[in-house]
């Protein structure tokens, strides 16, 4: 197999679930949004919208109402998630950036999870710590979710997709999740 820096950063990129207080550089935060824009996307169309959050107090708020609107939720699971105190959905991370696709574009969901793996990765190249939360997407079910969208400054016609919280690690995350086997199959 080959070795190098950009297949390192893949296979050691971990969540991260624990941050520092410490916000991250602004030209750290560029390098990850520069990464999100250069992702691949359906007929080259970007359709995407990034929203940076570094408001302690609005990250707090997310973090309470989307679990507010998920404790209304049918399924279990989500309401045990949403009664859990201890549970902060952003981990504390001093940066959010949710990502949100243009509706009327051919496939706002690819479009949007390939930015959001690119900032990922980007992030862990640069040493920050970083993980998927697609828990905020509660708050979009809520019934006042237009206002809260308008609030935010997402454009009309885009919805939130998936988001990446971003800052230092305060744990070096170093289990990695075994791989399943049987994946793959060839035809040669
Ligand atoms: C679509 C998607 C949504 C996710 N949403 C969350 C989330 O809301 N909260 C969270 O802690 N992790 C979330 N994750 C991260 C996964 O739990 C994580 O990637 C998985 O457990 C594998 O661990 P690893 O990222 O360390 O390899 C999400 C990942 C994906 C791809």
């Amino acid at each position: 197999m080959i070795a190098n820096d950009t297949i390192h950063t893949i296979i050691t990129r971990r969540s991260t679930r624990s941050f520092t207080d410490e916000q991250i550089k602004e030209d750290e935060l560029q390098s990850v949004l520069e990464a999100g824009l250069y992702a691949p996307s359906a007929i080259n169309q970007q359709a995407w919208h990034f929203t940076v959050i570094q408001n302690k107090e609005l990250l707090n708020w997310l973090n309470e109402h989307a679990k507010e609107t998920a404790k209304t939720f049918d399924n279990e699971h989500i309401r045990a998630m949403a009664h859990n105190e201890k549970l902060h959905i952003f981990y504390g991370a001093p940066t959010v950036i949710l990502v949100s696709g243009k509706e009327d574009a051919t496939s706002i969901e690819s479009d949007c999870a390939a930015a959001n793996q690119n900032m990922l990765l980007a992030a862990e190249s640069i040493g920050l710590g970083s993980c998927w939360v697609n828990l905020i997407l509660f708050l979009f079910q809520h019934p006042d979710a237009k206002k809260y969208m308008q609030e935010l400054g997402i454009p009309a016609g885009y919805r939130p997709i998936c988001s990446v919280a971003l800052g230092y690690k305060k744990v070096n995350t170093v289990n990695t999740p075994a791989r399943k086997p049987n994946r793959i199959n060839y035809i040669r």
